[in-house]
């Protein structure tokens, strides 16, 4: 990360000093205030990425300093630091918006992490909702603004109006049917057909009269001529899916399709010509195939004009919360609901889980969200457990020297004990706990704890 600008607001010199210390030595710029009054003048001239807060300042509240701060700076995170973290306070700070609460003495890798986590979902959050130059960020229906996609943007803009061969790989559900279609839709193509064919799910033996038509009687079945894919796609795009899956014989006549656009239907003698500019698939590794001997090498090299490689979506995180914010508004639109944005903890959850199902598994996660829940924000609860505790799992193991445990841990810790120890009841494990029994009913439903009342 380059260098940002952290303020950090503690008027104890002794805790100050080491706090500076480890903030320059992460190789922050560090900017200090020493009482409440200072913080609004150093926030407008600094524009931190991030805020330290002692909860604990000489001339006001610490909760009224994060209350004023999030009223006039919305997105900066602000990460609460105190000697005495009780419960109430900690309850108080989440519905502020605080980022993260640490208890003093601050472990200085957890605050080295906990401030990582801040300033790079801050940015990812600010990157989604500012409004880039269109074209940075959507190309035609694809969505990214990742490096990895601004590149992939790139390619297609360079060879759409070419006939070059397109051969695009990358794990399923990365996007590569939406890769075709742009390419399609870029070219001088785009008034002629775009024909699909999935090669894997047309059984082999009717593959090849599906790609090149057959004569009536050609065999048993074929009771009058029928035109393939190729003569379908005169003028347009062939998108040919999966090509990893086909015979080697049909490779042959694919092969020969590339080199001179000529085909014969099956039973046929004819030697027919299409005007087709193809564009190959797969969610295998090519090289791999052809190794294994699965796949002609030849018919490998023809492919490979233009090959472009899709990342898995965990590789390009910065797409994350503009691809779940877009699919969250379309369903919402399509469902007649009030979504509008996710909790910063759903959003941490969607950053951190590895979606191996990659935009397809977004998409369908974030359907089912909007389908089966009432908006305005997702909350963690909406999201299943296999992302949620996925987060979990990847958390750093608490120091056992000075325990920080993150903010809505502590929460959930206390508000689960205070309601098993009153089997449910929302208003005795409220008095325990000594907060409003809304808060405690709204955050038992938050985190999915068990009620009674
Ligand atoms: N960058 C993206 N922006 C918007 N939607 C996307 C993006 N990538 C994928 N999608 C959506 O995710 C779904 C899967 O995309 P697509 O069918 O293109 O993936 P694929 O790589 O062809 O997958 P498979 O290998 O399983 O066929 C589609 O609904 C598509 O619209
Ligand atoms: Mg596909």
């Amino acid at each position: 990360m380059p260098s940002r600008t952290v303020l950090v607001v503690e008027d104890e010199k002794r805790a100050l000093d080491p706090i500076v210390k480890c903030l320059r030595h992460m190789r922050y710029r560090v900017v200090t205030c020493g009482s409440a009054a200072e913080v609004m003048g150093a926030l407008v001239r600094h524009r931190p990425s991030a805020v330290l807060l002692d909860l604990k300042l000489p001339d006001k509240d610490g909760v009224t300093v994060l209350k004023e701060i999030k009223g006039a700076f919305e997105t900066i995170p602000v990460i609460i630091i105190t000697g005495a973290g009780t419960v109430s306070h900690a309850v108080e700070c989440l519905q502020s918006g605080a980022f993260d609460f640490l208890e003093k003495p601050l472990d200085f890798t957890h605050l080295q992490n906990t401030l990582h986590n801040a300033i790079v979902l801050h940015e990812l959050q600010e990157q989604a909702h500012r409004r880039p130059s269109p074209e940075s960020y959507t190309f035609h229906d694809i969505i990214g603004i990742s490096p990895q996609m601004q590149s992939v943007y790139r390619i297609i803009s360079n060879v759409a109006q070419s006939d070059a061969t397109v051969f695009i790989t990358g794990d399923s559900g990365t996007g590569k049917e939406l890769v075709a279609r742009a390419v399609h839709k870029r070219s001088k193509r785009s008034h002629g057909p775009f024909i699909a064919v999935n090669c894997a799910a047309i059984p082999r033996d009717l593959l090849e009269s599906e790609l090149f038509g057959h004569e009536k009687g050609a065999f048993t079945g074929a009771i009058s001529r029928h035109e393939g894919c190729c003569e379908a796609a005169n003028g347009g795009t062939l998108f040919l899916d999966e090509i990893c899956d086909m015979s080697a014989d049909i490779q042959v006549k694919l092969l020969r399709f590339l080199q001179d656009r000529t085909f014969q239907r099956v039973g046929g003698t004819e030697t027919l010509t299409a005007d087709v500019r193809l564009i190959a698939a797969t969610n295998k590794d090519p090289e791999r195939e052809v190794e294994r001997g699965t796949f002609r090498e030849d018919f490998y090299y023809r492919l490979m004009v233009v090959p472009v490689h899709l990342q898995p979506v965990r590789e390009r995180a910065g797409d994350l919360p503009l691809l779940a914010t877009h699919f969250l508004k379309t369903f919402a639109e399509q469902n007649k609901k009030t979504f509008t944005g996710f909790s910063q903890e759903a959003m941490v959850a969607i950053l951190n889980y590895p979606w191996p199902g990659n935009v397809r598994e977004l998409e369908n996660v974030i359907e089912r969200v909007v389908v089966l829940h009432e908006g305005p924000t997702v909350t963690l609860t909406h999201l299943a457990p296999e992302i949620v505790h996925y987060r979990r799992q990847r958390e750093p193991a608490p120091d056992s020297a000075h325990q920080t445990l993150s903010l809505s841990e502590i929460v959930k810790d206390a508000i689960r004990d205070a309601l098993e120890s009153s089997e449910g009841d929302v208003s005795a494990a409220a008095k325990k706990l000594d907060l409003p029994e809304d808060t405690v009913r709204e955050k038992a439903g938050e985190y999915g704890l068990d009620t009674t009342s």
